[in-house]
């Protein structure tokens, strides 16, 4: 039988707060909910993907911080929050002041947990459940909180994140020292002592840093862009 999602994370999540972001509440799996001790043959039985829509990372977490921090980075511009999982920093740039934001993920999870999620904070996130990377530039402000995970992942995304800036487009990223993050190209802006989930991370606090795309210190903000979706 086919799992219904509002129903499977409304039983599998409690309401609760990211630490680094007590501001915003999300459906989160909790201690309390056995979703994150599933293995993946179990979740495949059930037809769910790794839950990432369920936990608020580190990167998401250091990256909303930054953003409802820093209004401006956002405010007035559209944003598209991209691998948005929970949709934490797409709800964050939205209480930030941000024109539209537009959560991109390609898990169809997502789309459910990002409703939901949006729902809870009280404002509107649209939701695009296709494959974005290398499409050209359809917003003003790109984020991206904790994609450097993967070696595939981030050799797809270095290069898109590097044209959509020099497009116009302000690329920001959150990153809690993954192996596979592009350092040399990109310049830190705020660094964060985020605390996570032993059961996920191999600590519970994760030094996270927020960074602009593009080495240098020139912002380069270009005319506003048309969102995609
Ligand atoms: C570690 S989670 C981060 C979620 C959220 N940004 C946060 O920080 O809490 C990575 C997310 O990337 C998404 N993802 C993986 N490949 C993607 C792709 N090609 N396009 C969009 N999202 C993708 C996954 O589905 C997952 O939700």
């Amino acid at each position: 039988m086919k799992t219904d999602p509002e129903s499977f994370i409304r039983a599998n999540t409690g309401i609760l707060s990211p630490p680094h972001v007590p501001e915003i509440r999300l459906h989160l799996a909790s201690e309390a909910h056995d979703l994150w001790l599933k293995t993946e043959e179990e979740l495949e039985a059930i037809g769910l993907p790794p839950p990432f829509w369920a936990f608020a990372w580190a990167g998401g977490q250091g990256l909303a911080r930054y953003v409802l921090d820093h209004p401006d980075t956002v405010r007035g511009r559209s944003v598209v929050d991209f691998a948005s999982g929970s949709g934490l920093v797409a709800i964050a740039a939205m209480l930030a002041g941000a024109a539209e934001v537009l959560a991109v993920d390609i898990d169809p999870w997502t789309e459910t947990a990002v409703r939901l999620n949006a729902e809870l904070n009280g404002v509107p996130v649209g939701f695009l459940g296709r494959d974005i990377i290398g499409h050209e530039r359809a917003a003003d402000v790109y984020l991206a909180g904790d994609v450097f995970y993967d070696k595939g992942f981030a050799d797809l995304l270095q290069p898109w994140f590097d044209t959509l800036q020099r497009a116009g487009a302000v690329v920001v990223v959150g990153d809690p020292g993954r192996a596979y993050c592009p350092r040399d190209q990109l310049t830190a802006l705020a660094t964060y002592e985020v605390p996570v989930t032993r059961a996920l991370e191999d600590s519970e606090v994760k030094r996270t840093t927020v960074w602009r795309f593009g080495a240098g210190d020139a912002a380069n903000q270009g005319p506003p862009a048309r969102v995609i979706g």
